[in-house]
């Protein structure tokens, strides 16, 4: 697989990286069956197109997840390997099977889940250590002490807060340095917009945009949720279900029709439209198949006009996506609800 001319790198914890990372998660849950030959090979075929931001976390798959991309780092050439930033996250406490969910972020559980992560991943040192999702009954210092506390035995490079408001990343910040948020960003989430995206650029915080592709639906290509499988988690979602769903699907045919007459794939210009939002915004689409990788990559060659910009902000205007982002359970710990 021949590389493509390497797109100008952004910055992640001090490190310059392929503006577009890679979210793994949905090669262990959410989104149906996976099969983990096609994801070893998604993996590598992602280092060797010059992916070097790979996103997972301790809850994907229960475990499932950071093993895999433990296997991936133990068989990558060692000159890639170097180039590698490997970000994981703590937090989240579920049943195996379960959706619902208990958020843990006290010291002892910080360390623990650390260790644990070092394991599966086969790493001495993981490169980004996030907060999944804060439990409010334990004060951001504490946290970003105990987090700190695993900068400075060598086990963790940087860190990183999920799904927090500017005022938690502010204190947290004040504590030790936050070198990434990671949250949701996209055509059909604008929420980080007033104040975090603002707020990230002045502080010199990368904005990891997750679920760029709206979870599927940006692509332009997701099947209505019946056809979905059975235990595809998007089949729950209030955005792809029911008379919110439909609504929803209506602007992504909107958008299918703009991305057409501009000559690019939707999935592309959704991408492009997160990179053109600030110079600190490193989207983390997912893919566990090979064919979508070249594509995801590439929308960080493309240029889009402020007139285009103005064109998608006004198609997916706040007001005219329909929908709440989670269903009841996936709410815990996430500061700002919408
Ligand atoms: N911090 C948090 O709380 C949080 C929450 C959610 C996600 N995340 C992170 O963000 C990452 C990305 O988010 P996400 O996976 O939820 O959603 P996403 O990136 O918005 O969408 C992923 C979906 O899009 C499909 N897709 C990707 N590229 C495509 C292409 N070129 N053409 C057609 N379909 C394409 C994928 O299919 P295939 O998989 O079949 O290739 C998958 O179904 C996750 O992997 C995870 O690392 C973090």
């Amino acid at each position: 697989m021949t590389p493509p001319a390497s797109p100008p790198s952004r910055m992640l914890a001090g490190r310059a990286v392929h503006p577009v990372g890679l979210g793994c998660m949905g090669m262990s849950e959410f989104y149906g069956a996976s099969d983990d030959a096609e994801s070893l090979a998604t993996l590598h075929a992602a280092a060797e197109l010059g992916v070097t931001h790979f996103d997972t976390a301790d809850t994907y798959g229960h475990g499932h997840n950071e093993q895999l991309l433990g296997r991936f780092l133990k068989e990558v050439d060692g000159r890639r390997r170097a180039a590698l930033t490997v970000a994981t996250k703590f937090g989240i406490v579920r049943e195996p099977g379960r959706y619902e969910r208990r958020i843990d972020n006290s010291p002892a559980y910080i360390r623990s889940a650390c260790e644990a992560s070092l394991e599966r991943l086969g790493v001495d040192c993981i490169d980004l250590y996030y907060c999944h999702r804060r439990d409010p009954a334990i004060p951001i210092a504490e946290v970003v002490g105990a987090m700190s506390l695993l900068v400075e035995q060598g086990k963790v490079r940087s860190l990183g807060l999920s799904e927090v408001g500017l005022a938690t990343l502010r204190a947290a910040h004040a504590v030790h340095p936050i070198a990434a948020l990671q949250s949701e960003l996209s055509l059909w989430e604008r929420g980080l917009e007033a104040e975090l995206l603002p707020a990230t650029q002045a502080m010199g915080i990368a904005l990891v945009a997750y679920s760029p592709l709206g979870r599927g639906m940006l692509t332009g290509a997701m099947p209505a949720p019946e056809a979905l499988d059975e235990k595809d988690f998007r089949r729950s979602l209030p955005r792809f279900t029911g008379s919110e769903g439909e609504q929803n699907r209506r602007l992504v045919e909107a958008l299918n029709r703009l991305a057409q007459d501009w000559g690019f794939p939707a999935t592309q210009v959704a991408l492009a439209w997160t990179l053109h939002k600030g110079p600190q915004v490193l989207p983390i689409p997912g893919a566990r198949r090979r064919r979508h990788l070249e594509q995801n990559l590439a929308s960080a060659e493309i240029v889009l006009s402020p007139r285009q910009i103005g064109e998608l902000d006004a198609l997916f205007a706040v007001d005219k996506v329909r929908g709440e982002r989670y269903p009841q359970a996936g709410w815990a710990g996430i500061e700002a609800r919408r």
